[in-house]
């Protein structure tokens, strides 16, 4: 039966696939892995909505007015206009779906969290992305006991089918058989960002390694933003990767703190930022925590003091992130301070798509993190799962007009010979890659690091091997080129040769694919429609 193709299982990938279920549209749930293993699983701290239930007089608007200024107004204002305004309902769904939110009075509770003047994430402990998970999870099978939603997991995009310029299928692999299918029908790719390019570096599962986002790349699918990075500030070292002390320890009263050389106890974003102290926007505690580190009468890391908190918060709000920190560092965090460093967090990034989620392409849509246009400059912690349940929501409702579902039978999965297209590229090349893209792209960039690493890609491009480390290469090199075109400072893109903001770039970077490496071009960012 023809039927909407999704790749990616995560929070955007099932609340697409629920949305059209429940509108009668049948899809196909593509995933390297099963829904429970998604990075989606992984997040932590909550979920943001203007829910007003803390007697705050909060307000979409002002919602609104906080997510483009913590993007340093580079994001869409429309898009995040119809993201806020619709921010309640989407929660208001989840919860009907069985979420369980923490409550207040019987009504939902918020917390506090980075860059928002208003308690308005809700929140499950600090496990919130899994309970927003096995919510959907639940809800989808019961659509695919109907067959409205039908399952591949394991399985892995190969290439879109684009023909007369339009997307009519996704070619995939059975990565358990080695077998291939061309599965015909519109696509929404809803495949995570690219933290896979930061193996190690990186609160996110490499699983979510780019190769979607790179593959639709090289079809002449446009990205946005490709530069813009976000560092967490608060993550702790384990083998293999970064992990994630929830920001909300911070929104309910963990302090970051260094030492003089004297032993005093420096609160340098008290000090520094007397309105939002440490709840302040993560690119602005990162970078303050980076210069903090160079200051020469400092020593040592920045800690997270959270040692202030209440056996109340310990029990009921944060009881899975200390067990974490006990588990993984040996520190328990209610009598000890935490060193903490930033580490790689969110894309804001990724594939260019408009208010209603559709790509450069017809037939081809995207939602969650590998697409950029809510985030601008710097993402609100609380707003990345929103985005991904309100655009995975939006992408479905988009995908499914005039859509009609044909009678044809299931594609067979047959061989497919095609040896460059189908090798997965090298841990070693990953890991060379990943050595430049760390260099030039972290708090602070440069010029000429960037320049140098542009130089180090495309020598590197012509040692693959294979398709997909060609690809990653062409992706590696619209970051870099996307950060040294962007001659200013903003957001989590600080550069020490161009310090200031600059209203001349007060535009989208757009990277397109061409000759195995990306031209960089800006685009005008809309201005805001009185009505939404
Ligand atoms: O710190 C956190 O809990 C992360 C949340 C987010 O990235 O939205």
């Amino acid at each position: 039966m023809g039927a909407i193709n999704i790749i990616g299982a995560g929070l955007a990938g099932l609340s697409a696939a629920v949305t059209l279920a429940e509108r009668g549209v049948p899809c196909r749930l593509i995933s390297l892995q099963p829904s429970e293993r998604a990075q989606s699983v992984l997040a932590e701290g909550g979920i943001n909505a203007a829910l007003d239930t803390m007697g705050e007089q909060d307000s979409p608007a002002l919602h609104f007015e906080d997510t483009v200024k913590g993007g340093c107004d580079l994001a869409d204002p429309n898009a995040v206009a119809a993201l806020t305004e619709h921010a309640p309902e989407t929660v208001r769904w989840l919860e009907s779906l069985g979420v369980p939110f923490a409550r207040s009075g019987g009504e939902i509770a918020l917390r506090s969290f980075g860059g928002q003047r208003k308690k308005r994430t809700a929140y499950a402990q600090s496990s919130t992305g899994k309970m927003l998970m096995t919510a959907l999870i639940d809800e989808a099978r019961k659509y695919e006991a109907q067959g409205l939603i039908r399952r591949y997991s394991h399985h892995e995009l190969i290439r879109l089918v684009i023909s007369g310029g339009e997307c009519r299928g996704a070619h995939v692999r059975d990565r358990i058989t080695g077998l291939c299918a061309e599965l015909p029908g519109r696509v929404i790719l809803a495949s995570g960002g690219m933290n896979g390019m930061f193996p190690s570096r990186t609160t996110g599962t490499v699983m979510n390694s780019g190769d979607v986002t790179a593959t639709a790349f090289s079809q002449g699918v446009l990205l946005s933003s490709p530069e813009m990075i976000q560092f967490h500030p608060t993550t702790v070292g384990i083998p293999g990767k970064r992990c994630l002390v929830s920001e909300a320890a911070r929104g309910e009263g963990g302090r970051l703190f260094i030492a003089k050389a004297t032993g005093e106890k420096w609160y340098f974003m008290e000090e520094k930022y007397p309105e939002l102290g440490n709840l302040s926007p993560r690119d602005v505690v990162s970078r303050e925590m980076y210069f903090a580190r160079r200051q020469e009468d400092t020593a040592g890391e920045v800690c997270l003091d959270m040692t202030g908190l209440s056996d109340d918060i310990w029990k009921n709000r944060l009881s899975d992130l200390r067990e974490e920190l006990i588990r993984y560092t040996g520190i328990d965090p209610k009598n000890t301070p935490v060193p903490v460093h930033e580490g790689i967090h969110y894309f804001m990034g990724g594939i260019d798509v408009d208010i209603r989620h559709r790509t450069n392409i017809p037939g081809l849509y995207a939602a969650g993190e590998c697409c950029g246009q809510y985030h601008g400059a710097n993402r609100l912690g609380g707003n990345s799962m929103l985005g991904a349940v309100y655009g995975g929501r939006t992408a479905a409702e988009t995908a499914a007009e005039g859509f009609s579902p044909s009678q044809e039978s299931e594609p067979a999965f047959a061989p497919l010979d095609d040896e460059p297209l189908l090798t997965p590229a090298r841990e070693s090349f990953n890991e060379r890659l990943a050595v430049i893209l760390t260099e030039a792209l972290g708090i602070v960039r440069r010029a000429d690091v960037l320049e140098s690493a542009i130089g180090k890609v495309r020598a590197l491009s012509e040692e693959a091997v294979c398709q997909r480390e060609k690809l990653r290469c062409a992706l590696a090199l619209a970051m870099l080129r996307g950060a040294l075109e962007r001659r200013e400072s903003r957001g989590a893109h600080y550069r020490e040769d161009f310090p200031q903001r600059s209203d001349d770039f007060r535009r989208t970077t757009v990277a397109r694919f061409e000759a195995n490496d990306a031209v960089i071009s800006f685009r005008e960012i809309p201005e805001r429609r009185a009505e939404q």
